[in-house]
C-alpha cells in the first residue's frame, strides 16, 4: 500500500545543539529600555527566540562543517577559492566571480564604479543597503514594484514583480542616467515575495533593448526559484538549479550575499560577465576586502559557501523551508493577525499599520509592536516601515509606503514548537494592540538610523 502522507517534515535530524536562555517579564522590560527601545541594541542572550534576521543564522549542515575542515588559507589561488568559484559558476555561470565578506561589500563595489551624482537605479525594491549605497553614490535609488506589491492585502502568486511599463518609460526618458537595472530576488523589503520568470524574461529583454546592464540582488535566489516552480505555469517539471541558471541567463551580473539561501555565516559576492567592469571591480576589491581569490573571506569559509550552495537547491530541503514559513504565516491570518499575502519565503510581515491603526505612522507603529513581542515573549523581530526608510537624503522625514514587522525565520534553526511559541506570542500581543503606545526618536544617526536609533515610549 502507498500512502499519501502529507506532513511536511524537516528534512534533517538535530546534531548539534545550542541553549536557549528564559528571561523574565522584569528582565525584559529592564534590557529593552537599556536598549534605547531598539531591539537591535539587545544582547542577544535576552533574545528568547531571534527572528531578527536569516542572515548568517541558519545553522550549517555536517557537510558544511566538514567541508571547513579543507579549508585552504593561501593568501592567493587557494584550492578553497577555486572550488567555491566552481559551486557559484554551477548556478551563475557569469565569465567574473569576485568575492566579498557580504552582500553589501559587493553592492559598495558596484554603486561606487556604476553610480554617482545624477544617476538613477531601478529595482523592484531595494533593501535598506542597497538603498544607501546607491544614495552614498550621489545617485537616486527608486522603487517600481508593481501596484499588488505595495498593499499587504492583495493577492498576487508574484508580488515581487517589477512594473514593466514604468521601467519601460523610465528608460524611453532617461536611459543616459540609468548605469545599471537591479531585482531584488525575493523582494525582501516588499514581504519576501518572489519574481516570475516572465517578469525576469520581461526586464531582460526591456535592458537589452535599451542597452543597460541587468544585475540580480540574488540572496535568495534558490527560494525564488521555488515559487516558480511551485507557481508558474510550465515550470513545475523542471529541476531547482536548471531555473536558476535561466534566471542567471537573463541577467549580465549580480550581488550576492551568501549569508542566506548558501547557509554562510559569513561571504558574499559580485559576479558579471563585463571584463571592464570586473577589472574596475577588482581594483576596488583589493582596497578594502583582499585579493581577488578569497575577497574578505577565509579558506573555510568558501568552502563551507560551496557545499552550502548545493544544499540550497535541494528541493526536499525548499518544500520544508517555504511551507514552514507559511506554516506561521497561515496561522497568524487565522488568530486575525494582519500579515503580507501570500506568506514570503524566508519570512513573515505582519501589517503593523493595519493591526496599530490608533498610531500615527510618524510614532513609529512598526517600532512598537517589535518592543511588545519582545516584552511578552522574548521574541526579537525587526521593523521594515517608517523607523528604516522614513528619513530622506534631503532630511526630510515622510512615512514609509508600508508599516511591516518582519519576523524573519534562520535557516533549519528552529523547531515547529518554537514556532507554536511564536504563534501563540504574537496572537497575544495582537489582542491588546490598541493599547500599545507610540514612539519618539530620542537618538538618530546620520544614515541607515534604524540600526543605532534610540527611542522612548510615548504617553
Ligand atoms: N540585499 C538584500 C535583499 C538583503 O536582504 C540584504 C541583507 C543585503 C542585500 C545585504 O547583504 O547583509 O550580507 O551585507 N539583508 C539582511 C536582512 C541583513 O536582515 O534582511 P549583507
Amino acid at each position: 500500500m502507498d500512502y499519501n502522507f502529507t506532513t511536511i517534515i524537516e528534512p534533517f535530524r538535530i546534531h548539534s545543539v545550542e541553549p536557549l536562555r528564559m528571561t523574565t517579564s522584569a528582565q525584559r522590560a529592564s534590557a529593552i529600555d537599556e536598549a534605547g527601545y531598539n531591539l537591535f541594541n539587545l544582547r542577544a542572550e535576552d533574545v528568547l527566540i531571534d527572528l531578527l534576521t536569516d542572515s548568517g543564522t541558519g545553522a550549517m549542515s555536517r557537510d558544511q562543517w566538514a567541508a571547513i575542515q579543507h579549508g585552504d588559507e593561501s593568501y592567493a589561488g587557494s584550492p578553497s577559492w577555486f572550488r567555491f568559484e566552481a559551486a557559484v559558476k554551477e548556478l551563475f555561470p557569469f565569465r567574473h566571480v569576485i568575492p566579498t565578506h557580504q552582500g553589501r561589500a559587493a553592492e559598495k563595489i558596484l554603486f561606487s564604479v556604476l553610480g554617482g551624482e545624477g544617476k538613477i537605479v531601478p529595482n523592484n525594491t531595494h533593501f535598506d543597503t542597497t538603498r544607501a549605497n546607491v544614495e552614498a553614490s550621489g545617485a537616486e535609488a527608486r522603487d517600481l514594484v508593481i501596484e499588488e506589491g505595495h498593499d499587504a492585502a492583495t493577492l498576487h502568486p508574484f508580488k515581487g514583480n517589477m512594473d514593466l511599463d514604468a521601467l519601460e518609460n523610465l528608460l524611453a526618458t532617461r536611459r543616459a542616467d540609468v548605469p545599471v537595472v537591479m531585482m531584488t530576488i525575493t523582494n525582501n523589503s516588499g514581504g519576501g515575495q518572489p519574481v516570475s520568470l516572465a517578469n525576469l524574461r520581461g526586464v531582460s529583454e526591456i535592458c537589452r533593448r535599451y542597452n543597460v546592464p541587468f544585475f540580480l540582488d540574488a540572496c535568495r535566489f534558490a527560494e525564488n526559484a521555488w515559487f516558480i516552480h511551485e507557481r508558474e505555469e510550465g515550470q513545475g517539471n523542471r529541476e531547482i538549479p536548471d531555473i536558476v541558471r535561466e534566471i542567471a541567463s537573463l541577467a549580465d551580473g549580480m550581488t550576492m550575499s551568501a549569508k542566506k539561501d548558501p547557509f554562510g555565516n559569513i561571504g558574499g559576492w559580485l559576479a558579471m560577465n563585463d571584463d571592464a567592469l570586473a577589472e574596475a571591480a577588482r581594483n576596488l576589491l583589493i582596497l578594502t576586502e583582499g585579493f581577488p581569490t578569497y575577497g574578505g573571506l577565509a579558506g573555510r569559509d568558501l568552502e563551507a559557501l560551496a557545499q552550502g550552495l548545493s544544499e540550497a537547491v535541494h528541493p526536499d530541503y525548499l518544500r520544508y523551508r517555504i511551507r514552514s514559513t507559511a506554516y506561521l504565516g497561515d496561522a497568524l491570518t487565522r488568530a486575525g493577525v494582519p500579515v503580507v499575502r501570500p506568506i514570503g519565503g524566508h519570512a513573515v510581515y505582519i501589517d503593523a499599520k493595519a493591526l496599530l491603526p490608533h498610531l500615527d505612522p510618524l510614532t513609529y507603529p512598526g517600532q512598537s509592536l517589535c518592543v511588545a513581542l519582545y516584552l511578552a515573549g522574548g521574541i526579537r523581530s525587526v521593523e521594515i516601515g517608517s523607523v528604516m526608510f522614513g528619513r530622506h537624503p534631503d532630511g526630510t522625514e515622510s512615512p514609509a509606503a508600508m508599516e511591516l514587522v518582519r519576523l524573519a525565520i534562520p535557516r533549519r534553526t528552529y523547531t515547529q514548537s518554537h514556532i507554536d511559541y511564536v504563534i501563540e506570542v504574537v496572537s497575544a500581543v495582537a489582542k491588546d494592540a490598541s493599547s500599545l503606545p507610540g514612539y519618539a526618536m530620542t537618538y538618530e544617526p546620520a544614515a541607515l538610523r534604524h540600526f543605532t536609533a534610540r527611542f522612548k515610549p510615548l504617553g
